[in-house]
């Protein structure tokens, strides 16, 4: 039952025809509104979220986007964001304040080869940061002057804001929304089960890792600053690459002075069954991004971490001091809220004291074996995952691969949802392709939860086809 508290109290039926007539959700179309009501969540407790019609549900999503690491009902959170805005809520980011410092020097212990951290609240402005960085640094670092282009991957999301859809290898995210940012390349995606280049690992010769450095000579590489990554590709259909993919790409960043931002938008704190996403893989990343899981999404936080070099960059003006306009002009206003950081200190806290990180991997490794399970059904055409972040790819039939239509998909996630269980899926992506569905619950997760989440498919699945 949903506690009633004065600011807490409605009236269901207001509230439901209140959604009607007041929301613009997110990427739906709202025409399905006229004959069906959209469900409210107003209560989470662990993994289950409660709606406004009293039914439960098991969320296999940490909150539609992979974000609720430490799932539902965190009271501590609470309580220390509470205290926290009790004492000071705000001051703009140019002053100091204590969460800010106290949880930029948990993230830089995380991230030992890193030096600064720079806050805003959403992964598409940490992405937006970055690539304002490099464009600067092309401006005002000699050794870098020109180096203004990013390559991004096919298949790879980074965000809503322009520049970071400009950047985003996802057709139906950016549709209709061009002209896009000049300086924004596209290299091609790393998933072996569709590769672009037709070959089958191993024995592939990292084509699709080779292939950056075709698009750097192509651009020119006294134009190319950098290229931005998803460690493992999240919305764009879970794809963990093979383990050569990051060694080889590194390889060619280094020759061609290119770095590496790494977007840990999803794939950060723990999602993975290792801290960062990265960590996985031999790679040694310039610049880090992330946002979602930071804290928890209790409260926005997002972060632009960089190593020293970058940071020196706009350290050392040569400019005088009339002139001065190479330090890092940017602001964001709630960049300045002490909440944010606080949520995060405490999300952090847990995740290190509930040893969620193992947890992940660990019950993660027991997700992925369940879902494999799912490989002998007829439509089940690949699992693949990483920690407590898989997929599930639906397919007609296994001989052509060719993926289910986007009404049969959106059937299935209605049965399994019929089932009590919230699973994801690519969502407005990929058109012919939003067919994978992906499995990211807090982490949490039991063992026994996880049995739930892969009878309800099974059960969904065998109802659908
Ligand atoms: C990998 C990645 N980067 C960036 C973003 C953008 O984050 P936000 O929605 O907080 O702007 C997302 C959002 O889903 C994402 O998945």
């Amino acid at each position: 039952m949903v506690t009633k508290k004065d600011w807490l109290e409605y009236d269901v039926e207001e509230m439901v025809s209140g959604d009607k007539n007041s929301l613009w959700h997110h990427l739906k179309p709202h025409k399905c509104f006229e004959n069906q009501e959209q469900m409210i969540i107003v209560e989470g407790k662990g993994l289950t979220v409660t709606d406004i019609r009293g039914r439960e549900y098991l969320d296999a999503t940490s909150g539609g986007v992979w974000s609720v690491m430490v799932g539902y009902g965190r009271d501590s959170i609470a309580d220390a964001v509470c205290e926290q805005m009790k004492k000071m809520p705000y001051f703009a980011g140019v002053f100091g304040n204590i969460p800010a410092i106290k949880f930029a020097n948990k993230l830089l212990e995380k991230l030992p080869r890193m030096q600064k951290v720079y806050f805003s609240n959403s992964g598409s402005e940490a992405n937006e940061k970055a690539y304002k960085i490099v464009r600067q640094a092309s401006k005002i670092d000699p050794s870098r002057k020109g180096k203004y282009k990013i390559l991004f991957r096919d298949r790879d999301y980074h965000g809503t804001t322009i520049a970071a859809l400009s950047s985003t290898g996802q057709f139906e995210r950016k549709n209709d929304y061009g002209p896009f940012v000049e300086g924004f390349m596209e290299v091609p995606q790393c998933l072996c089960y569709r590769c672009d280049f037709n070959q089958s690992y191993p024995g592939c010769n990292m084509e699709c890792a080779k292939a950056v450095e075709d698009v750097i000579l192509r651009e020119g590489p006294d134009t190319v600053g950098a290229i931005i990554l998803e460690p493992i590709t999240a919305g764009g259909g879970v794809l963990p690459p093979a383990k050569e993919y990051y060694p080889t790409v590194q390889e060619i960043c280094k020759k061609y002075g290119v770095w590496i931002i790494m977007d840990e938008v999803v794939c950060g704190f723990g999602r993975t069954g290792k801290f960062w996403g990265h960590e996985h893989y031999d790679v040694d990343p310039d610049m880090i991004t992330m946002a979602k899981g930071l804290a928890s999404s209790y409260e926005a936080l997002s972060a632009t971490v960089v190593k020293q070099e970058i940071y020196d960059i706009f350290l050392n003006d040569p400019a005088n001091a009339d002139e001065r306009m190479n330090y890092f002009r940017d602001i964001s206003t709630y960049g300045g809220c002490t909440a944010p950081m606080t949520a995060a200190l405490e999300s952090t806290r847990i995740i290190e004291e509930e040893n969620l990180v193992e947890r992940s991997r660990e019950v993660g490794a027991y997700l992925l074996e369940k879902l494999m399970t799912l490989k002998e059904l007829p439509n089940v055409g690949d699992v693949r995952g990483v920690g407590l972040f898989c997929g599930v790819e639906f397919v007609i039939d296994k001989e052509s691969n060719t993926p289910i239509s986007e009404q049969q998909m959106g059937a299935l996630m209605g049965n399994v949802m019929a089932e009590g269980v919230i699973v994801g899926r690519t969502n407005s992506s990929l058109p012919g392709m939003n067919t994978i569905m992906n499995f990211a619950p807090c982490l949490i997760i039991t063992r026994d939860q996880v049995d739930t989440i892969v009878a309800a498919v099974r059960n969904g699945i065998e109802k659908t086809f």
